[in-house]
């Protein structure tokens, strides 16, 4: 009898030899050891879900890329006329239209503000979010966010995203980002679409590009999600459906920012609030040739989350590559960006 189970145990073990395999069976994948079974002390790494089984992006990181032209992208949305840092830092590029709308039903200074851009030359189209701006408009976040919770808003998925952020994104599409998409993919059918924001206009870009797919306007294939100090905004279900449904797809941290320590639970609807597998964290202040980590894990005490949460810092969450990025937006992307550089 104890052999019998002792073999079956052993049986267990050979088949349960991958880590989604190992999971989806309900036990835990220790990672240092590439087993499958009980966590113990001698496993640093553990994995419990199968979002979190280490796996690479199917695109290469590339950090020029990012910081010569996504980061521009971005921080124009700071500028009430983004072309001014295209003419600084992307001349080619071309601000199509910007978006201001009313995004609050209490606070009379809270707007939500997006562009389109296009580059004939490049063969792409943009679109970008702004972060959230001022006092008032943290409080209304704060406020709807906990008051609603989280809601199921499509067909591809049944994973659910803060009615709130929905909500902006739907103000902003319906106030005028939709119609102006569709000009854009009217004149330039085979153009790639970039979507992008920091901050706040992280999760809008989110919502943006889950939308876009959920209309079935672009196929995730066309596209490239990038946003930067992203908040968690949806369940599990929703995370999961993100990784798989966008090939080229990041979230990039900057060593300590807060929001990526922000409670995970959201009592209004209990549900516990995952991010996608998407993480590029920088451990450093992201100047050109610092170390960056391509996070193989989506959301736990990984890449970001090995940070003591008591020891994170605002002003991470404002510099990204070494650049204050609302100040230098709000100056139009100057060429010398020494003088936005963190303290
Ligand atoms: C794990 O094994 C399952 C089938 O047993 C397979 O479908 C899956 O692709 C494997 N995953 C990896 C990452 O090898
Ligand atoms: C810890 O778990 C691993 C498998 O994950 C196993 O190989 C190892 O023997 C265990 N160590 C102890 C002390 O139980
Ligand atoms: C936004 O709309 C609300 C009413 O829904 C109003 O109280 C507020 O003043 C408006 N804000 C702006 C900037 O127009
Ligand atoms: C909250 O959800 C969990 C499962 O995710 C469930 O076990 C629990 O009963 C729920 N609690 C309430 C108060 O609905
Ligand atoms: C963070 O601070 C709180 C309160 O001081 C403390 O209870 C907790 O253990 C700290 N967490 C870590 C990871 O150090
Ligand atoms: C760039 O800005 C820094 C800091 O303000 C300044 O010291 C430097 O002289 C400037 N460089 C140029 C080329 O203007």
């Amino acid at each position: 009898m104890f052999i019998l189970l002792f073999i079956l145990h052993f049986l267990q073990f050979i088949q349960a030899e991958n880590c989604s395999d190992c999971v989806n069976s309900g036990k835990v994948w220790c990672v240092d050891t590439s087993q499958c079974g009980a966590a113990n002390s001698s496993c640093t790494t553990t994995v419990n879900v199968p979002l979190n089984c280490p796996s690479f992006p199917e695109y290469g990181y590339d950090d020029e890329f990012i910081r010569s032209e996504i980061m521009v992208l971005t921080t124009a949305a700071q500028n009430e006329n983004p072309q001014l840092c295209f003419n600084n830092q992307l001349p080619t590029m071309k601000l199509y239209q910007i978006r201001t709308v009313n995004c609050s039903t209490k606070y009379n200074d809270v707007t939500c503000v997006g562009y389109t851009s296009y580059d004939t030359k490049k063969k792409v189209i943009s679109m970008s979010f702004k972060g959230a701006h001022g006092q008032d408009q943290i409080k209304e976040m704060t406020e709807h966010m906990m008051k609603y919770g989280l809601e199921s808003y499509y067909t591809v998925t049944d994973g659910k995203i803060f009615k709130a952020l929905q909500d902006y994104f739907m103000l902003l599409w319906n106030g005028g980002m939709y119609q102006d998409l569709k000009n854009l993919k009217y004149k330039y059918p085979k153009y790639e679409l970039w979507v992008n924001g920091h901050s706040l206009g992280s999760s809008l870009a989110w919502a943006a590009s889950a939308w876009i797919v959920n209309i079935g306007m672009y196929k995730p294939e066309e596209m490239k999600v990038v946003v930067m100090g992203a908040m968690r905004i949806s369940d599990y279900n929703w995370a999961a459906w993100h990784t798989k449904t966008f090939p080229y797809n990041f979230h990039i941290l900057h060593r300590s920012d807060p929001v990526a320590h922000q409670s995970t639970y959201v009592k209004a609807t209990n549900s516990t609030l995952f991010y996608p597998k998407t993480e590029v964290w920088y451990n450093n202040y992201m100047n050109q040739g610092d170390p960056y980590e391509v996070c193989q894990e989506a959301d736990g005490k990984y890449c970001s989350g090995s940070v003591n949460p008591n020891a994170t810092q605002y002003i991470d969450h404002l510099y990204y590559f070494n650049i204050d990025l609302p100040g230098w937006g709000h100056a139009g992307c100057p060429m010398n960006i020494s003088a936005y550089a963190q303290p």
